[in-house]
């Protein structure tokens, strides 16, 4: 057969010549695809006499072999110049130096948490905790507030949803810490010295609301304690907490279902130019409430009042963060702003203790 070498030379040129694996393809089609130009030709060796089909099969056979070895080659080739590509371009150095990360911070409430647990277990609290969806029983009725009690329509309680039909009361998100209390005497008994830092929660949203925030509750149980034991802790704890010289404490009585005789205590600040500062001024921010903790509470956590006494106190978090680190908004706390994050925030490896001084 003449045309053999014709069509050697052009496929294996063109084969030689296919830029990429598609064009790879399109020449082994017109090669040796059902209706390529070399399958035509073997399927003209049935009309050939005998001697002239052994001859030119024989050929044909070897020069479809020697194409579909250079197709394998060629693509094998194209295969690894595109590896040869990549592997230039991907090029990675990897003794250059890695690129700082921006670290995250300690948000202000953690903080505070954190100096707070530090303070109080300086003067022998441990931390007692609570759940955030509480039953009322715990949020209300053992705190001296039952069914209708006006101090539930003022905590603008939030309340779980129950299935139709239930008609148990339902269960609330706690509207303060004060349900700690109970469950620590019931699960510790007396004496007993506990704060619980956690969340709160009020339907209330406005420039010094959030509808959560946070507070610790303080509770000293023991067999002879007074207010005085309860004022000279929390003027201490302020000492201790804002770490100024001159801490104003003022203490107005008030009323509270759980505690009798009850106290508020307002601390005495000045607001210049959006600066809150502490210990100076004319204004009063008040910060906790407080009282000798009602013989019903005690009976309800199951300890005997005629004889256990004690005090307790629920102070705001968010709001002695304010004052102490001069955070003029209350709302910007729960935001989640970076910017924010990153000017109040506190270095994560820098974690408050008394003996190291609070917070150099
Ligand atoms: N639970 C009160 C509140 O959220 C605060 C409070 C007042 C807590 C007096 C106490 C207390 O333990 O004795 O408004």
């Amino acid at each position: 057969m003449d045309g053999i070498d014709t069509l050697r030379g052009k496929y294996l040129s063109a084969i030689a010549g296919a830029a990429d694996e598609a064009a790879l393809e399109e020449v082994r089609v017109a090669a040796l695809g059902k209706k390529g130009e070399i399958s035509a030709l073997m399927a003209t060796l049935g009309r050939m006499e005998p001697e002239a089909r052994k001859a030119a099969g024989a050929s044909l056979n070897a020069l479809k072999d020697e194409i579909d070895a250079a197709l394998r080659a060629r693509k094998t080739a194209l295969a690894d110049a595109a590896l040869d590509e990549r592997l230039k371009a991907e090029w990675l150095d990897v003794t250059l130096p890695g690129r700082p990360r921006r670290t995250g911070t300690i948000h202000p409430v953690s903080r505070v948490m954190e100096e707070l647990t530090a303070i109080f277990a300086d003067m022998g609290f441990s931390v007692a905790e609570g759940p955030q969806v509480e039953s009322d029983w715990y949020n209300f009725d053992a705190l001296n507030i039952p069914p209708e009690h006006p101090a539930r329509q003022e905590h603008d309680t939030f309340f779980m949803h129950r299935a139709p039909g239930d008609n148990r009361a339902p269960h609330v998100l706690r509207t303060h810490t004060s349900p700690v209390q109970i469950r620590a005497l019931m699960e510790r008994g007396a004496p007993l010295r506990v704060i619980a830092p956690g969340r709160v929660y009020r339907m209330d949203m406005d420039q010094t609301h959030t509808p959560m925030f946070h507070q610790v509750e303080g509770l000293a149980i023991d067999r002879d304690i007074s207010m005085a034991n309860l004022k000279w802790c929390l003027e201490e704890f302020c000492r201790a907490f804002f770490e100024v010289d001159k801490v104003e404490l003022r203490f107005r009585a008030s009323h509270f279902p759980f505690t009798e005789p009850s106290a508020e205590v307002d601390i005495r600040y000045s607001n210049v130019g959006g600066q809150l500062r502490i210990g100076e001024g004319d204004k009063w921010m008040e910060i906790l409430g407080s009282g000798m903790v009602h013989p019903k509470v005690l009976q309800a956590a199951g300890v005997d009042p005629t004889q256990w006494q004690g005090f307790a106190f629920g102070m705001g978090i968010d709001r002695i963060a304010m004052l102490k680190y001069g955070i003029p908004d209350l709302r910007a706390f729960f935001e989640s702003d970076l910017r924010w994050l990153r000017h109040y925030g506190f270095s994560p490896l820098d974690v408050p203790d008394l003996a190291g001084g609070l917070s150099t």
